[in-house]
């Protein structure tokens, strides 16, 4: 090896001892006739001393830049009592340097590498230099954070006696997913694969083949939208289990994350988690991922504006499935204009047709439908809602799940505008595990007019709502389970399907997919159901967020060794990137783009 020891290895203990350090120039400060030097290596840093009259290297050492690659060979000295440096686990020696060996000097470094300068660039040029960005001690320690993750994950597992198989990343493009990328076949021309959204499919023939218990960590590709804690290509911890129930599920993954946090965190969480209805998630906070480490919640009204002067209010109200909803956010009523303004924008993005308000200031409300409200309708909201001096109270009007979720989106805007203002706290290290549960099976689609598949069209439903399949789909509930942390969705899984008649009416009955459609995406599967299918469940977390809520870290970027931007663009590599004519001629394709696209 170039080393015989790295360089957070060294104490008092060494001194004396003729050693080989090799890493990166962290700095280089020249003391008028002394440099000195630190070196850093993953593991830390140890301060090299270049005294003059070792002449050779003196010089060269004086035209090191920062981040170069050197070898050092020197001895081990003492130093005095007052230049010792507590705050390193070297502090107490300096390794006086009688050779060196520069492996690579360092161009013009294109961003300062310290932390707070290094925060401060912008991202698109750190992305662009993401090896050097990583190169940073603090970004390092997220990569070998993730490594930890994934080690008690496989260890947990391991543990429980299941068994890690590897599913193909080619796999055929089916419907009613998320987007999917498509792969050209040279050997079947006109034919794609498409990248697996999830091994969803693999793992439940896994479960016919008889593995009974598997995992994976899966790397998974969606053509999405991309956001903070969404990436194109991402990876699962993806689960599947034969003869459970969902109480075999939630005691399962709770272990699991029990010994995930204990490893990396050092935390003891306490199980079993809480448990909450989707209704009551939706009619509580707005959101089937709810963030319970605040207290603001949705307040219904939809029964007392019935009869109101606000058409705006009893029209929704009288309206099939129309609702009212309100929230206070309580000590928000100092909002500035502008703020207001990003929520009705936040509110509108989400279909609402405005964001009707309340503020209560000196004893009097402001507000510009106070006019309509009558005083019965002013007492009832003030009790309901606790309204105060210096409140703000946000109303929604529309369909039940549009008014919750509109709501939902302000409660986190509020929360966040509270928190600024020093008036609530939202803990970053408190862990607010819930399960969430009862989906419906099928949700009513108004885009494409049909039944669209809450989960998957591969989930259960629950036993006795199985009759309402025909008659009130809507009605009928999955057995389905979402695990949520702190306002983000880690994980969802479900008790699937397993009998070949009921997974045909799930497809042909409800879904509508038309029988060819059936029989070529889910031919196969529908035939692997009548060899002998076990019954069978399963769960898959978003290992990205896990860790990067483990290491508070807002976006999952930071905690991929190589993310892609919002535009899905590797800047390191410059991918996607065009390819040649003849490329595409081997693979029958042609590329025609229209004219406001390139
Ligand atoms: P689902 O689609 O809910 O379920 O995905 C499971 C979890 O994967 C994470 N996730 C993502 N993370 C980062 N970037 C993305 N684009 C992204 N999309 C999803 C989320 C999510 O909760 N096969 C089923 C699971 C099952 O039923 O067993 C599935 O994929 O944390
Ligand atoms: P208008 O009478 O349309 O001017 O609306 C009066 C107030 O109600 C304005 O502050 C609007 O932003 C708000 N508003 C309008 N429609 C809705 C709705 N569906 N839900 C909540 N607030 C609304």
């Amino acid at each position: 090896m170039k080393r015989t020891h790295t360089c957070n290895q060294l104490t008092a203990a060494d001194a004396g001892k003729e050693v080989t350090l090799i890493g990166w120039v962290e700095s280089v400060r020249d003391h008028g006739g002394i440099l000195f030097v630190d070196l850093r290596d993953r593991e830390g840093i140890t301060q090299i001393v270049f005294h003059p009259e070792c002449e050779k290297i003196y010089e060269t050492a004086q035209k090191l830049k920062d981040e170069s690659v050197i070898q050092v060979f020197g001895k081990v000295a003492l130093r005095d009592a007052d230049t010792k440096n507590e705050s390193l686990a070297t502090g107490e020696i300096e390794v006086v340097c009688s050779d060196m060996i520069v492996h690579n000097m360092c161009d013009t470094l294109p961003f300062p590498m310290q932390d707070d300068r290094a925060d401060k660039v912008n991202e698109d040029l750190r992305l662009q230099y993401r090896y050097l960005d990583l190169r940073r001690p603090r970004n390092l320690a997220l990569m070998r954070l993730r490594h930890k993750a994934a080690t008690s994950i496989r260890e947990y597992l391991n543990s429980q006696d299941f068994v890690e198989v590897e599913t193909p990343i080619l796999f055929k493009s089916t419907p009613e997913g998320a987007r999917e990328f498509l792969v050209p076949s040279r050997l079947n021309p006109g034919m794609f694969y498409a990248l697996n959204q999830s091994p969803q499919q693999y793992k439940q023939m896994l479960m016919v083949s008889g593995i009974e218990r598997y995992y994976q960590m899966a790397k998974c590709f969606r053509d999405e939208d991309l956001r903070a804690d969404r990436q194109p290509e991402f990876t699962q911890v993806d689960i599947e289990l034969s003869f459970v129930e969902r109480e075999d599920m939630y005691a399962l993954i709770e272990n699991m994350l029990k010994k995930v946090w204990k490893d990396v965190l050092g935390i003891d969480i306490p199980t079993p988690f809480k448990r909450m209805p989707y209704m009551e998630a939706m009619n509580r906070y707005g959101v089937d991922k709810p963030d319970t480490r605040f207290a603001i919640e949705l307040c219904d009204f939809t029964d007392l504006f019935k009869n109101s002067q606000f058409k705006v209010f009893s029209a929704a109200a009288n309206s099939e499935g129309g609702a009212v909803k309100a929230i206070n956010a309580k000590g928000l009523s100092d909002i500035t204009q502008g703020e207001l303004k990003g929520l009705e924008d936040a509110a509108k993005a989400l279909g609402a047709k405005g964001l009707a308000y309340i503020k209560a200031e000196n004893g009097t409300w402001k507000s510009p439908i106070l006019k309509f409200l009558s005083q019965a309708e002013q007492d009832a909201l003030k009790e309901k809602l606790c309204i105060e001096d210096g409140d703000i109270v946000f109303f929604a009007a529309a369909e039940w799940e549009r008014a919750c979720s509109i709501l939902g989106r302000i409660r986190l805007e509020c929360g966040r505008l509270l928190q600024a203002r020093g008036k609530i706290t939202i803990p970053a290290d408190q862990f607010n595990f819930l399960w969430v549960i009862e989906f419906p099976l099928m949700l009513f689609d108004e885009e494409q007019g049909r039944y669209v598949s809450a989960h998957h069209p591969f989930t259960s439903p629950v036993e006795e709502d199985i009759e309402y399949l025909d008659s009130d789909p809507l009605r009928v509930r999955g057995q389905h389970y979402d695990i949520v942390l702190n306002g983000t969705e880690l994980g969802g899984g479900s008790i699937r399907i397993h009998q070949p008649e009921l997974q045909e009416k799930v497809f042909r009955d409800v879904l509508k997919i038309p029988a060819e459609v059936v029989e070529s995406r889910f031919g196969y599967m529908l035939k692997a159901f009548k060899f002998g299918a076990p019954p069978h469940g399963g769960i898959a977390l978003g290992f990205d967020r896990l860790v990067s809520i483990l290491a508070n870290r807002q976006s999952i970027r930071d905690i991929i060794a190589f993310p892609k931007t919002q535009k899905g663009q590797d800047l390191m590599a410059q991918s996607p990137s065009p390819v040649t004519e003849k490329q595409l001629k081997d693979l029958f394709i042609s590329v025609s783009i229209p004219q406001g696209k390139k």
